[in-house]
């Protein structure tokens, strides 16, 4: 098979190092790619936002199956665009992809199919109407921003005057451009949020282990909210109940509401939940895998992931293929100095080539670059190391360990990733 997989980030090249352990796999190309991708796959310099592009690169490569990591091109409709072609594409359509590209689009799909979600008080396209309607709500509050925001959409405000100034910057300063012209205003909810993503081909699915990420960008969860500083898996985080329940009262409403509303599914579908006393409801829905998610279920896959995806896009997914190493896996996420605001890129990476590929660790990138023969910083979330391990505390300290050997100015990582379920394991 020869494979193209579209996206930069640390996804992506978790993906790429998976399919490449396919013996089936004969070429990987990837577009953009990053400078750990390059070590991989071929890179080929395209902007994973730029359909057109993307379609004459395929039909350029004529590969036998893409695999879409990022969410905006599936909101500009690449797989529409590949499916017209009958090109194999893993991924949802843009229609269905308005499951992340619209937050009003999903709260109203949720509402309609009774799926359990936080309240909402409103939608809102004038500022002042949003502001008046702040004084009728419970504290915190939430506030998103209707459309793609790259992770800076939402706030959870405490009061309202952090609430009025959010919405003045979004709706009457346009920070987040036209996607922050609508905003929705729902209740904050409590609790531990969970990642529950499952692989669709449209009938079956097939859920992927569970993942916990952890947003802030500093230890004990505090600071602002990043794209994701790490990330865990172990089946601990979903007991048989648990599960039961999510899929009862989540997944199988979901799957028949977007069946009655006759938006068909195929590919990931990620869906954020809260994990609250009266049950867990959904935060929000994602039309792809997470990052840095990804990063820990890749390293519990214990099945051909080519194979498996090359059967989604021909619509007979199989779920029993989907095996899973036990124990755990973790990705301590390194990132630029100032990240989540602003950061400098260009600087060099050192350490790298003392984690060896058999030493259990593998070093994810994702915001790097090659020059002149050296890795550099390009980005705010660097690299994603990643562990498993027969329990949470053996793949946090075998992360922990590689993280500590590598080098960058400016250089800052959580060290508390997966300590509240592993005390003392990192
Ligand atoms: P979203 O992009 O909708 O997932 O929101 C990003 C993050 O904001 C989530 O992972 C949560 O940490 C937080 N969040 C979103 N909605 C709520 C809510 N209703 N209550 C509390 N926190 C929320
Ligand atoms: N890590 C959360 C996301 O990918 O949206």
């Amino acid at each position: 098979m020869k494979i193209l997989v579209i996206g930069g980030g640390g996804r992506e090249h978790a993906l790429v190092w998976k399919l490449k352990q396919s013996a089936r796999v004969e070429k990987i190309w990837c577009a953009p790619g990053n400078g750990g991708i390059a070590g991989e796959a071929e890179c080929v310099p395209v902007d994973p936002g730029d359909v057109p592009a993307l379609v004459a690169l395929a039909e350029r490569f004529a590969p036998d199956l893409t695999v879409v990591g990022p969410e905006l091109p599936l909101v500009n409709g690449l797989t529409d665009a590949f499916a017209r072609r009958r090109w194999p594409v893993v991924g949802p359509s843009q229609q269905a992809a308005q499951l992340e590209g619209s937050k009003i689009f999903s709260k109203e799909f949720l509402e309609r199919h009774a799926i359990p979600t936080a309240k909402r008080y409103g939608c809102f396209d004038s500022a002042a109407q949003a502001r008046a309607a702040l004084a009728n709500v419970a504290w915190p509050l939430v506030i998103k921003a209707d459309g793609l925001c790259a992770g800076k959409g939402v706030l959870v405000a405490g009061d309202r005057e952090e609430a009025a100034d959010f919405l003045t910057r979004v709706m009457e300063k346009d920070e987040l451009g036209p996607a922050g012209r609508r905003v929705l205003l729902e209740e904050g909810l409590a609790g531990d949020e969970l990642s529950f993503i499952i692989l669709t081909d449209g009938q079956r699915y097939a859920p992927l282990v569970p993942t916990r990420d952890h947003k802030r960008a500093f230890d004990g969860n505090r600071g602002p909210n990043t794209g994701g500083m790490g990330a865990y898996s172990t089946d601990d985080l979903l007991p048989e109940a648990l599960r039961a329940t999510i899929v009862s009262t989540i997944v199988d409403p979901t799957l028949r509401g977007l069946a009655t509303d006759g938006i068909p599914y195929q590919g990931f579908l990620y869906i954020g939940l809260m994990l609250t006393p009266s049950g867990p409801k959904v935060l929000e829905f994602n039309c792809r895998l997470g990052d840095p998610e990804t990063q820990a279920i890749v390293a519990r896959m214990d099945f051909d992931l080519a194979e498996v995806l090359a059967d989604v896009a021909a619509g007979r997914l199989d779920p029993a293929k989907l095996r899973w190493k036990p124990g755990a896996s973790a990705c301590v996420v390194l990132a630029s100095g100032g990240y989540p605001g602003k950061y400098e890129s260009g600087k060099r990476i050192d350490g790298l080539t003392t984690i060896t590929d058999n030493s259990g660790v593998k070093v994810l990138h994702a915001g790097t670059k090659i020059v002149n023969d050296a890795i550099v910083t390009s980005g705010g979330r660097v690299l994603g190391v990643t562990a498993s391990g027969p329990t949470l505390a053996a793949a946090l300290q075998a992360a922990y360990q590689a993280a500590g050997k590598i080098r960058f100015e400016g250089m800052h990582y959580r060290k508390d990733i997966g300590a509240a379920a592993a005390p003392g394991g990192d």
